[in-house]
């Protein structure tokens, strides 16, 4: 995968991109990424990316010619562009709010563009022509897109093939099947007096599955009970949720 990166402040992402996972994978090629300063894409002489609102009203908005033409400048360089069908994504508060569902979405496609939003927003026509989806990570504002950025491409690039150590690391975690991750313990068995649950240490995998599944839905009926809703259960799973829901 590529991910081209429009920002007003690329040095912002220099942190979380060259540590851990995300450093791993640049570093093995599964994902490159490109950061591109709007600013770069004006041509005036205070290299002026935005501008007051028509109509009135305080701050200021991004303005439309730098981000066309640097969206245009990337694109022509590709002919999977060309053809259309790839994410050009906004990153707003106005966006539809960014879950696991979305991640696994935008982790099938060989090429992403993420816009950072700064200041008061951005012209309305980098929405209505230019971007293809507008994605928010939750109801509360940030100062700016590229923090909200940094989470989109986390959460995508630890779901392409080859990025964790094992498989079964992305299917077991929290959100993947719907529900929150069981608890889990390391050595020592017990510390200051506090054990871990006998049942895994037992060796009992069948019997340890089983807790693990039981704990899952108990944690997730008790924080995040509508999840429950969409999340797939047996029907000896649902009697569990309905007892615990009465008791
Ligand atoms: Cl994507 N941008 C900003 N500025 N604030 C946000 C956000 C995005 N998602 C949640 N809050």
């Amino acid at each position: 995968m590529h991910i081209d990166i429009l920002t007003l402040f690329p040095e912002m992402f220099q942190g979380p991109f060259s540590c851990s996972i995300l450093k791993r994978a640049i570093d093995r090629e599964l994902v490159s990424i490109s950061l591109h300063n709007i600013r770069d894409y004006t041509h005036d002489k205070h290299h002026t990316v935005d501008d007051y609102v028509y109509g009135g009203g305080t701050g200021m908005i991004l303005k439309p010619e730098p981000i066309f033409e640097a969206v245009e400048s990337i694109k022509a360089g590709y002919a999977e562009w060309q053809s259309g069908g790839l994410p050009v994504i906004l990153l707003t508060p106005q966006g539809r709010c960014f879950s696991q569902e979305i991640a696994d979405e935008l982790s099938t496609y060989s090429r992403l563009m993420l816009i950072c939003g700064r200041y008061e927003g951005v012209d309305e026509r980098v929405r209505e022509h230019l971007v293809t989806d507008e994605i928010s990570i939750g109801d509360y504002v940030l100062s700016g897109g590229e923090l909200a950025a940094m989470v989109v491409v986390d959460a995508v690039v630890r779901l392409l093939p080859g990025v964790l150590g094992s498989e079964a690391s992305v299917t077991d975690d929290s959100h993947a099947s719907g529900l929150l991750e069981y608890p889990q313990y390391t050595r020592p068995a017990e510390y200051r007096g506090y054990p871990v649950p006998q049942v895994l240490l037992s060796g009992d995998h069948a019997q340890i599955a089983r807790w693990r599944r039981e704990q899952a839905i108990r944690r997730t009926l008790k924080r995040r009970p509508e999840l429950l809703d969409k999340t797939s259960l047996c029907s000896e799973e649902r009697q569990l949720v309905n007892r615990l829901k009465r008791s």
